[in-house]
């Protein structure tokens, strides 16, 4: 059986997506920048993704701007900003486990003479609210707090970090690209100023996502050229893309949703059976499709080696990293010694996951899982 548990690094494309995109290859193949009836097409189809994603997160259609994904839109929200808002004050503040393209940005922000706050989260991975209180000072500028985690699936309280934030005039960013259609994401009513989401990770093409960027927020343009995107982002528009993007938001699915959140406790029960286990990440404030498990005295590249010999594809840890031994600094940031987080894994579902896939996964981890403690030195075999 073939069992595809890594949706967090990326999804199978939604056949009604790319049945949408298609055409724009072949037939409506015009830049929606030229002013003649082929480009003015492309432009329409634009829109109309547009306007789909912002009906979705409660935003005005001209608050939305097309980026090539997730990385680029958070390095344009935390660079735009840092940069438009200088004379302002020099300090921003994220948290331990951010994606690594937020921390990379922060981290260039901080060779430019920017001061970035680093916040410690708890043994769950949240970010507690006061704790973003303390580090705002006066010359804090921006925070930019990941709503639902990539690697253990928390989901951050976003409205109450915002508030904070908005009580002190500090814009308040958000990295939404897992909880994107998995969880509730109103701008509006959550008062967020910017937020990041992407495509592939909802059944979308990969290389495109957008940034909410609320009207009146100072943002400087990352990415020069003929001033597409309202001067925001230069560069002809990826129609093909936007169009699968639009799509893929438009079929998304409170069922998806349920059903996934079924699964996943399924999945979850199943594999804390085996002895020696734990869940990684909060207990019911968690992304729909995530189960991060560690499995003690064993290693995550061992079993997930295994695994993928049976047909199940998993991950050790974001996909960006897991090609690194070192322990994951998100299970880090969480207070996991270095020996249980080697030993995680995360399984992450979609909506086309199966429960014949769930109970052949259970059974397999059960019996690598033993097989590789009978070969460890810890492992008591
Ligand atoms: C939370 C989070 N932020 C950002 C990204 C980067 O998005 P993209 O792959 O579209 O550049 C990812 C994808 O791995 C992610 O999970």
């Amino acid at each position: 059986m073939d069992v595809y548990l890594d949706n967090a690094a990326s999804t199978r494309v939604d056949d009604s997506v790319f049945e949408a995109m298609k055409p724009y290859f072949t037939k409506e193949y015009g830049n929606p920048s030229s002013i003649h009836s082929v480009g003015e097409r492309a432009k329409r189809a634009v829109e109309d993704s547009r306007e789909v994603i912002a009906k979705k997160i409660s935003a005005n259609p001209n608050e939305i701007f097309f980026t090539s994904g997730g990385t680029e839109s958070n390095n344009l929200a935390l660079k735009g900003v840092a940069f438009a808002n200088k004379g302002r004050g020099k300090h921003i503040i994220t948290s331990k486990v951010e994606h690594s393209c937020v921390l990379e940005s922060c981290r260039w922000l901080e060779t430019q003479g920017f001061e970035v706050t680093y916040l410690d989260v708890d043994k769950y991975g949240l970010v507690h609210p006061q704790v973003l209180e303390d580090a705002i000072r006066d010359d804090t500028i921006l925070a930019s707090i990941i709503h639902g985690n990539n690697e253990v699936g928390t989901i951050n309280d976003i409205k109450d970090l915002a508030g904070v934030c908005r009580e002190r005039g500090v814009l308040f960013h958000t990295d939404a690209c897992q909880s994107f259609t998995k969880t509730d994401l109103d701008v509006e009513g959550m008062g967020l100023d910017l937020a990041t989401i992407n495509s592939h990770k909802i059944h979308g093409p990969k290389g495109v996502g957008a940034l909410y960027v609320r009207g009146g927020v100072n943002i400087m343009p990352w990415q020069h050229g003929g001033g597409h995107e309202g001067r925001i982002r230069s560069g002809t528009l990826n129609v093909c893309g936007i169009v699968g993007f639009g799509k893929a938001v438009e079929v998304s699915s409170p069922k998806d949703v349920e059903s996934m959140t079924d699964l996943r406790d399924r999945l979850i029960s199943g594999l804390l059976e085996i002895p020696d286990t734990f869940l990684n990440g909060h207990p019911e404030r968690r992304l729909c499709n995530n189960a991060s498990v560690g499995f003690r005295h064993i290693e995550g590249e061992g079993i997930l080696m295994h695994l993928d010999d049976r047909g199940i594809q998993v991950s050790t840890g974001s996909a960006c990293s897991s090609k690194s031994l070192e322990p994951s600094y998100i299970l880090t940031a969480m207070g996991l010694k270095p020996e249980d987080s080697h030993g995680t894994i995360r399984f992450s579902l979609s909506k086309y996951t199966r429960v014949e896939e769930i109970e052949y996964t259970v059974k397999s981890v059960g019996e690598v899982v033993g097989i590789l403690r009978k070969m460890s030195p810890f492992g008591g075999g």
